[in-house]
């Protein structure tokens, strides 16, 4: 029997678990807001022609801070095509996506819907195609009470009360080539620079990201976090990271290491912004605001979903509809485990996104939601992780893997509350063994009851469909054992499992 060790001591603390570690993503991208959070025929939709299902399917997921609206979709969005009369709001090109924008949903009805999940608004400015100006009317349009242009036409379109958005991300991906406007390091904190800055004159008080690298595969990765937190620095308080995951052919065993990647990944960013923050002799820190991170058959999207016909522009087309095996949530959990253990930096995550685009979440017009797989390791971990991510010293074997070299077989990380007790986030990455993983636990003191639930399945690729939503389930782990100071559990192969120890 494989086995894997971990010591676990409530004093050697990492950090606070900030909730916005919970956030998410809502894009205009295929189907994720119409037909997906909004669809006003279907039969559970409330008023506001929001599907209740989907609120509650939020709601239990248990997210946090929602960005919104985009993604590569905000580079050409103006955003007051989507504010005051319904019948007034213009069509619009998406070129993102290549598909049609009706602006039936805009910052109000998405301000509304966001109140009904409980979560906070995290609203992303358009610096591809538009900048300083454009920025401040949305800023005064949101948050400011009233007396001037933007506030009183929001008071005019049936809401006096201003959104009070704290969060704002200052554009998005913009060393991407992809992305419209796409631009230099140098051109781009710039415009980011001036941007705070006239932010701020509004209001001292927001919390603003400036855009890092798409991933740490750009081939501008590094510098351009240097040239940007050089210029930005002072007037921000985040720098974002996205990184996306698929497996390459049947390279599982790389694949299930992937948050090795997020871990370096992660490592690098605080390094570069440390390195900006002693050059600057700053008392100041910069946190990361990972705010793109999935698995993502980004591949699949490239060769078979991209509308590339110059003719075909459709309203919200089934785009980026990755269905979810139990693979892809082992994956998932892994980088949950990896964000929580660097929570003393990445303060703010948004799991990319939220509903049927690469989401947790699918709905079918006129028809059901469901949870992917990926839905069970994010409602757990944000339910469960509770109190400061623990410092652990977790002994593995390891395995070879083609992408990362020799890796961990088994990764963990725990966190503790006091009242709530000490939760343990573990995979299991060998396709092919069970690990018993010994925790020694005496630093807890006495241990009263502890509970494992996995996820894992004899069939790696098993996924929830519409037809099936519920192939996929987590499920009661019995193989606990706990004798003085010491507990075991088997971790299945390919599987995620979360200890709760009272
Ligand atoms: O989440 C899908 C897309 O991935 C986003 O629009 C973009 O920011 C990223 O490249």
């Amino acid at each position: 029997m494989t086995r894997a060790h971990l010591t676990i001591d409530p004093h050697f603390t990492v950090g606070p678990i900030n909730r916005r570690l919970f956030g998410s993503f809502v894009e205009h991208l295929g189907r994720c807001v119409y037909d997906g959070i909004y669809e006003p025929g279907h039969p559970s939709a409330d008023e506001d022609g929001f599907r209740t299902d989907v609120v509650e399917l939020v709601r239990e997921l248990g997210v946090s801070t929602i960005r919104y609206p985009g993604g590569n979709f905000v580079s050409g969005y103006r955003w007051e095509d989507g504010v005051g009369p319904r019948d007034q709001r213009p069509r619009r090109l998406d070129l993102a996506w290549h598909s049609t924008e009706t602006n039936e949903i805009g910052l109000d009805e998405f301000a509304t819907w966001i109140k009904k999940v409980d979560g906070e608004l995290m609203y992303a400015v358009n610096l591809g195609t538009r900048g300083v100006l454009e920025t401040l009317d949305v800023l005064e349009y949101a948050n400011l009470r009233s007396g001037t242009e933007w506030a009183d036409r929001r008071v005019a379109n049936g809401y006096p009360e201003p959104h009070n958005i704290r969060m704002w991300c200052l554009g998005n991906e913009m060393d991407g080539p992809w992305q419209l406007g796409h631009s230099t390091a140098e051109e781009y904190a710039q415009l980011a620079s001036k941007t705070a800055r006239a932010m701020r004159q509004i209001d001292p008080d927001l919390e603003l990201v400036v855009c890092g690298s798409s991933g740490a595969q750009m081939p501008t990765f590094g510098e351009w976090e240097r040239v940007v937190l050089e210029e930005t620095y002072d007037n921000v308080d985040f720098i974002s990271c996205h990184a996306y995951y698929e497996p390459e052919g049947e390279d599982y065993g790389s694949f299930l290491a992937s948050a090795v990647n997020m871990d370096r990944f992660i490592d690098a960013v605080i390094a570069t912004a440390d390195h900006v923050k002693a050059v600057r002799r700053s008392d100041k820190t910069i946190n990361i605001s990972f705010d793109e991170w999935n698995v993502w058959y980004q591949s699949r999207y490239n060769e078979v979903d991209k509308i590339t016909d110059v003719a075909d522009w459709p309203v919200a087309p089934r785009l980026l509809e990755d269905s979810y095996s139990v693979l892809d949530a082992v994956v998932f959990g892994n980088l949950l485990i990896s964000l929580i253990r660097h929570a003393d930096r990445v303060t703010s995550a948004s799991l990319a996104q939220l509903v049927n685009v690469i989401a947790p979440i699918m709905t079918e017009p006129g028809g059901p939601a469901w949870r992917q797989t990926t839905f069970y390791p994010f409602s757990l971990t944000s339910r469960l992780a509770r109190g400061v991510a623990l410092e652990l010293k977790l002994d593995s074997p390891t395995y070879q893997t083609e992408r990362y070299g020799e890796v961990a077989l088994v990764d963990a990380v725990a966190t503790h509350a006091p009242e709530g007790g000490t939760t343990v986030f573990a995979v299991n990455r060998s396709l092919t063994s069970e690990v018993t993983l010994d925790i020694d636990s005496l630093a807890l003191g006495a241990v009263s009851n502890v509970t494992a639930t996995s996820i894992h399945d004899d069939d790696i690729h098993a996924a929830n469909t519409l037809e099936h939503p519920d192939r996929v389930a987590p499920r009661q782990n019995d193989s606990v054992a706990v004798s003085d100071g010491a507990i075991s559990v088997t971790l299945p192969p390919c599987s995620w499992t979360v200890l709760t120890i009272d």
